[in-house]
């Protein structure tokens, strides 16, 4: 069944099905062809137009193009959303050979860094590592180590005191008497941790910073014990040309006190910018543990002695790395942090 007029717009639809590439192109195909203005469509619709003789043949002949053409888009259609398919999950499939995303992996905060060197020079020479809470009694904080009833670091200036006759530590040394009232000598402890005074952050201050506190108490501890153990200090944190200095000095708990400096690291003496031209860099506080302090944790001091120390992290840090503001410690700039990877 066929007709001249049926087959050219039938060959025609064919030919576009096959230049089509896409469903979207299929759908045009259809519509053009099979559409409500579609060119099959026109043709049966104007059948009655056409003189009665051909009215069945072209009728017909429309009529199985029409099933044809139908067919032959629906399989078309199939097999285009299938590649289309196809190729949308292909794209989603992950692209195994680009090269991988590293995740940033994190370094040691540089005062964790400094305070972990600091520990390793102690715990080598058999010097355990305990804590102590950050919140404090009076007693221990101030009282237990000699500091008289009107000592000036006990004005509000200095401590943050919390509800309840406590305080916010201002300092590691109540470890010491934690630790002697809860052992009896020999003692070896070091003592990292945070403290706390009221002061208002700038460059070389801010409200919370870091301490390590030293005790040695044991018979027969001398002043000498000390300076030895302070010179290896400096020589493994800060190099083996290192050297120390002791200043006389006072604190409550110690007599007597020393303040230690070590050799400039950066000029080696001669005076530099961070030594301030003085050749010398203040590190620690110092000194032999005082009899009332010894006295007030129940050691006898005519039996045993000791000594003690207490320096600031940051500080160490500061000149260890050249920072001049303690502050970059604090604000956790990754372009500050990454440099101590
Ligand atoms: N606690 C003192 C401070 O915060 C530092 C210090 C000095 C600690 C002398 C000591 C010491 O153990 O013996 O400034």
């Amino acid at each position: 069944m066929s007709h001249p007029v049926v087959d050219a717009i039938a060959g025609e639809a064919r030919e576009a099905v096959a230049a089509a590439a896409t469903a979207a192109e299929l759908e045009q195909v259809r519509i053009k062809y099979l559409g409500r203005q579609g060119a099959l469509t026109q043709l049966l619709r104007s059948l009655g137009t056409l003189p009665a003789a051909e009215r069945p043949e072209v009728g017909a002949a429309a009529n199985v193009a029409k099933r044809e053409l139908e067919a032959l888009l629906d399989e078309r259609l199939g097999s285009a959303q299938e590649t289309e398919r196809a190729r949308t999950r292909a794209a989603a499939r992950p692209d195994l050979t680009l090269p991988g995303r590293r995740p940033p992996v994190g370094v040691v905060h540089p005062l964790r860094r400094v305070e972990e060197e600091i520990i390793e020079v102690f715990a080598g020479l058999g010097f355990s590592v305990v804590d102590g809470p950050e919140i404090e009694s009076d007693y221990n904080n101030f009282e237990a180590l000699n500091f008289p009833p009107d000592h000036p670091a006990r004005d509000m200036q200095d401590t943050f005191f919390v509800p309840g006759e406590l305080l916010l530590r201002t300092h590691t040394s109540p470890v010491q008497i934690r630790t002697m009232k809860a052992q009896r000598p020999p003692v070896r402890v070091i003592v990292p941790g945070r403290v706390y005074r009221r002061d208002i952050a700038d460059a070389s201050h801010s409200p919370v910073f870091h301490q390590v506190e030293g005790l040695a108490v044991d018979r027969d501890i001398s002043m000498g014990d000390l300076k030895g153990t302070l010179d290896l200090f400096a020589r493994e944190l800060f190099g083996a040309r290192s050297r120390t200095r002791f200043r006389p000095s006072f604190f409550p708990f110690t007599e007597p006190s020393a303040e230690v400096d070590v050799l400039c690291f950066l000029c080696g003496g001669d005076g530099c910018r961070v030594c301030k031209q003085s050749g010398w860099l203040e590190i620690l506080g110092s000194g032999m543990v005082h009899p009332n302090v010894l006295k007030n944790v129940g050691y006898d001091p005519e039996e045993v002695t000791g000594w003690a120390f207490g320096m600031g992290i940051e500080r160490i840090a500061m000149l260890k790395y050249g920072v001049d503001d303690l502050r970059l410690f604090f604000d956790n700039d990754l372009r500050f942090l990454r440099q101590f990877a």
